[in-house]
């Protein structure tokens, strides 16, 4: 028997299953509940207002059905369950008996089995009721409007059959009964299958391969997908309240689950990650997982498009053309296959690889509701992103993070950041990728032999380019690879050997690459011309016509472009965005008509660039302009039309060219008059100069507290570019005179690579900084990048940054070095009782250490007693936090014996630890002992009235805390008056935090005013 009661205790679930089903399903149920009067007129146009959310009409539907009787809920189960029946069935509706004494109430009655009749035939209803008077052009056009599906036309039909007394119900009703019956829900489900299947098999045959750079093999994408570490964002920058979580890991499988779900009314799932971390290979596996029948059933059409290919799509097109023409065009049926995606979009996915390539910016100034109705490309894409178009579709969105504006995050229902390997990832991927005995291993033992390289290997473009160079690898060793343009060269030296293979061995001294340097200079022009114009793809007239030759393209950076539109002609483009850049580095650099103060555009490029000359140039491969015309524009004129942060690529790689490193190699290949000094001492002045005006627009420091600065995009950037020049000497005059006490970074994806290069830089400031690296991508590799700055540090803060114990313990070994370096912010990592041995001879030999934040990690009892022992020998610890772990009464027991006589320690954090009553003894004992303890922290445990007199009998004896915070445990009023009566003797303390505890309202307003200090 259904209650009302159970009904209310199953309404979360409820809301759950009808908000996530269609609207098309929300309206079967009204239809059933208004054919068996559950609903009343006025009820169902409360809850059928078009353009709410549907969480809403479900939860005003839920009250509704409340306030009924017992039975309207029992009725309600009825309705979902039949409307999930209706849903399967395939067989003909039934037929209705007529009661033509009144007809609106007939309507009413059979108002689901009608819809099913005559969602088919609106249309012709329409046009019959207009030729007869009883509707108007007006009205007929309200019913038709393109964003209704059939059956929701097919109900507000109904509805206004139901409001008009001019006889048209009873019209209605005598046609509808002589309208054929429909076969099946969907007028021909055939075509609808054939489609799928055609679909699929272009999906399957198009995600099957992940084609090797080189071209020379094509590897099966199933063989070497490797996991990619995926976060999901929850909410924008940081802003969650302490000691709540950043980010989240999640899998593959669940990312359109509604964790992390910021937006509920929105459709898009958006996944952010830098550039080769991942983002196409990753939709590429999701689009194979669904073309194999592996996962992502709800989906029954995914529709894969490329935001780089869809740029060049030049006239106008609807959501019909899109995915039809520009994705896989249906053989038969065109039309009712596409009524069917309109009127089921929760089965359907369209994802967007590569937003950041595409050339137009995010705007919701143009609304266009219309799917067969045509419009520019980016205006579909745009809406469809909205929701405007095929509303409860899902749509995946790929962007590197500086397309991403808060603008479009408006419309992002949840957001992914992709991460790049872990380190068992890295070993993975080597593996599959060498299935030889034995290579993988020396390939493994060698990165981790080198760390700088290892951490370049946690962007999966890095870990691809060792593994194709792991022979060049070998037999060289990789000690002197640090930087981005190291491994550049290296793969350029790899794809040069590659293509000639009876070249002699290459080796230091060795002019490798002269040979190449035309073939390289032509690539690079192209590079750079296509990078000015936005354009990532190439017509085969566009390479002819800057000179690129069929030998260029034997090199293997050209390759064949990946497109699913059955319309655009074979092109090529670089294999990857960022070689792109690389080529156009070697080209600003050695090209002979590019002047060294063209360079001054790479690092003064702070205007967004002019869309207008994309615009007005390419929209068709083949019309776009000839390389030479470009060239008219200047180099300088196409770097600053560029996307800036290709340009920061490129800028990045020219400094690593001009790196003592590779000057040798560079110099080897420059014409007689080329400028290549003027180059390099105007790079290093445009750097050194760039930092200082970044340096000297931070604002000047509040009175009380040291200057600090938050870094902004460029300065990650900057210092990238820094390292990549290894100019030690540059750095050096960089930060030399940088006067900041607090340094913060969080939330740059900040990977092993950028710590790399901020300890580069950082390591000469003069005076000690507290870095703030939280929320980033540190992990172990970079921890150990970070260690020669460590000397300049005195506190780092590295939250949420994936670091286990490995990383700990390497940075505590050097720490105990370092005499300045006093507080250590590990919260929300992943480590365990394993590096507590180490966290223990920190506190225990480094006797001026102030704070360890350990919270929201994995330490248990054991850990506890190893850092209590740390404790017992030390005597400077101000704060120890341990929120979010499991120390459980044994820890806390530990920890407070350790601290009876300890003369330092002002804050303590157990907060959710598990602790019960002999936690809570210990604790009150040390609290009879301890004297200098100011904050004792032990929310969300098991205390009870018990544990409250146990502490209070401590806190008799205590002279020293002032904030008790007991929030959210068991204690009651009971407890609570055995608390007053201590605070009446007691002025030290300020405030008892007893918020979320046993109290009734009435008990909360006496206890408020018998002492105010006591947080209720
Ligand atoms: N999950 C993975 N498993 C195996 N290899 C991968 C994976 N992800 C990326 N790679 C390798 O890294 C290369 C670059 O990845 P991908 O092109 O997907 O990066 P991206 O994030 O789309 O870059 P961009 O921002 O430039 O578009 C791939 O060609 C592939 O060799
Ligand atoms: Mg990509």
């Amino acid at each position: 028997m259904c209650t009302q009661e159970f009904f209310q205790a199953q309404r979360s679930q409820l809301v759950g299953q009808l908000a996530l089903r269609s609207l098309e399903n929300f309206e079967s149920i009204l239809d059933y509940l208004l054919s068996w009067e559950v609903l009343t007129w006025e009820d169902y146009e409360s809850v059928s207002l078009p353009g709410q959310p549907l969480s809403t009409l479900a939860r005003r539907l839920l009250d509704i059905i409340w306030n009924k009787s017992g039975q309207s809920c029992e009725l309600l189960f009825a309705a979902v369950k039949k409307a999930e029946e209706t849903e399967e069935q395939t067989e003909p509706p039934r037929l209705w008996s007529q009661d033509v004494a009144s007809p609106a109430q007939d309507l009413q009655r059979h108002r689901p089995v009608i819809v099913r009749k005559i969602y088919g035939h609106v249309e012709g209803i329409l046009d019959l009721l207009l030729e007869r008077g009883f509707i108007t052009k007006y009205e007929c056009d309200e019913i038709r409007l393109p964003i209704f599906t059939s059956s929701q036309r097919a109900r507000r039909l109904l509805d206004f059959a139901k409001v008009k007394e001019n006889g048209v119900a009873q019209f209605l009703l005598q046609h509808v009964h002589q309208l054929p019956v429909l076969p099946a829900p969907f007028p021909d489900a055939t075509a609808c299958q054939k489609y799928r299947a055609k679909l699929k098999a272009t999906v399957s045959a198009q995600s099957r391969f992940l084609s090797t750079y080189d071209g020379t093999e094509n590897l099966y994408l199933e063989d070497i997908y490797t996991e990619n570490i995926l976060e999901v964002r929850k909410g924008g920058g940081g802003g969650g309240a302490p000691g709540q979580k950043g980010c989240d890991t999640v899998e593959l499988p669940d990312i359109f689950s509604d964790s992390g779900c910021v937006n509920e009314h929105a459709d898009t799932v958006l996944l952010v990650g830098e550039a080769g971390s991942g983002k196409s290979t990753l939709l590429q596996q999701l689009h194979r997982l669904w073309a194999t029948g592996r996962l992502f059933h709800r989906f029954l059409f995914v529709f894969p498009f490329s935001c780089r290919q869809l740029q060049y799509v030049d006239k106008p097109v609807s959501v019909k053309t899109l995915l039809f023409e520009q994705c896989c065009w249906p053989d038969e049926g065109q039309q009712e296959v596409f009524q069917y995606l309109l009127d089921h979009p929760d089965r359907v996915l369209i994802t967007f690889d590569g937003f950041d390539e595409f050339k137009f910016k995010f705007t919701d100034r143009e609304t266009h509701c219309s799917p067969t109705d045509p419009t520019s490309v980016q205006n579909l894409l745009f809406n469809l992103l909205r929701g405007n178009l095929m509303k409860n579709a899902k749509k995946v969105l790929t962007s590197r993070p500086h397309a991403i504006t808060p603008f479009l995050r408006k419309y992002v229902r949840k957001e992914l950041g992709l991460k790049g390997f872990s380190q068992e990832g890295i070993e993975l991927f080597m593996r599959r990728h060498h299935s030889e005995p034995g290579l993988a291993d020396r390939i493994v033992r060698l990165l981790k032999a080198t760390s700088a390289l290892h951490g370049l290997c946690h962007v999966p473009v890095f870990s691809w380019i060792v593994s194709r160079c792991h022979k060049e690898l070998l037999q060289r060793g990789c000690g002197s690879l640090k930087t981005t343009t190291d491994m550049y060269l290296l793969i350029l030296r790899h794809f040069v050997m590659h293509a000639s293979p009876g070249a002699a061995a290459w080796g230091p001294g060795i002019p490798f690459l002269r040979p190449w340097l035309p073939t390289i200079l032509r690539l690079g022009r192209l590079a750079l011309w296509g990078l000015g114009t936005c354009s990532y793809v190439f017509s085969a007239k566009q390479l002819w016509a800057s000179g690129v030759e069929e030998e260029d393209l034997s090199l293997g950076f050209l390759v064949r472009s990946k497109s699913f539109s059955q319309e655009s002609s074979a092109s090529l483009e670089f294999l990857h965005i960022t070689l792109q850049c690389f080529f156009a580095a070697f080209y600003l650099l050695l090209g002979a008509d590019v002047s060294a103060s063209a360079l001054r555009r790479l690092f003064h490029h702070h205007k967004k660039p002019s869309r207008s000359l994309a615009r007005r140039f390419p929209v068709s491969c083949l019309q776009a302009p000839e390389p030479e015309e470009a060239e008219e524009a200047s180099v300088s004129g196409l770097l600053q039309k560029a996307e800036p942060h290709n340009v920061q690529i490129t800028a990045a790689f020219l400094a690593g060219l001009l790196s003592r490193e590779h000057r040798g190699l560079v110099t080897q290949c420059q014409g007689a008059s080329s400028p290549l000094p003027q180059k390099q001492t105007l790079v290093r002045r445009c750097l050194a100069l760039a930092l200082r005006r970044h340096f000297q627009s931070i604002p000047p420091a509040v009175p009380g507290e040291g200057k600090s600065m938050h870094a902004m995009p460029e300065f990650v950037w900057l210092i990238r570019s820094l390292y990549e020049m290894q100019d030690e000497r540059l750095a050096r005059e960089a930060v030399s005179k940088l006067g900041v006490g607090h340094l913060k970074v969080t939330y740059c994806n900040i990977g092993p690579a950028e710590c790399a290069a901020l300890a580069f830089v950082l390591k000469n400031l003069q005076q000690p900084v507290a870095l703030q690296l939280d929320y980033n991508a540190v992990g172990d590799v970079g921890v150990e990048q970070l260690l020669p700055c460590l000397p300049v540090c005195h506190a780092l803060y590295l939250r949420d940054n994936n670091i286990s114990d490995l990383g700990i313990c390497r940075l505590v070994d050097q720490a105990l070095q370092c005499e300045q370096f006093q507080k250590l912010a590990l919260f929300n990592n992943k480590l365990t009782d394993d590096c507590t041995h180490s966290l223990a001879s920190l506190l225990k030999y480094k006797q001026n250490f102030l704070s360890l934040r350990l919270g929201n990690n994995h330490i248990t009892a054991v850990g506890a007693k190893v850092l209590a022992e740390g404790l017992k020998g030390n005597d400077s610890l101000q704060c120890l936090g341990l929120w979010g772990n499991k120390v459980g009464d044994e820890g806390a027991r530990a920890l407070a014996s350790a601290l009876h006589d300890h003369p330092s320690l002002k804050w303590l954090s157990l907060v959710g630890n598990n602790i019960g009553s002999l936690g809570a003894q210990a604790l009150a004992l040390m609290l009879e002992k301890n004297v200098s303890l100011e904050e004792l922290c032990l929310e969300e445990n098991h205390l009870q009235d018990e544990d409250m007199c146990a502490l209070v009998c401590g806190l008799k004896k205590n002279s020293s805390l002032k904030i008790l915070k007991l929030s959210n445990n068991s204690i009651t009023l009971q407890g609570v008056s055995a608390l007053l009566q201590v605070l009446e003797g007691n002025a030290t303390i300020k405030s008892v935090w007893l918020r979320g505890n046993i109290f009734t309202p009435e008990e909360i307003e006496q206890l408020s005013l018998m002492d105010a200090r006591l947080l209720l």
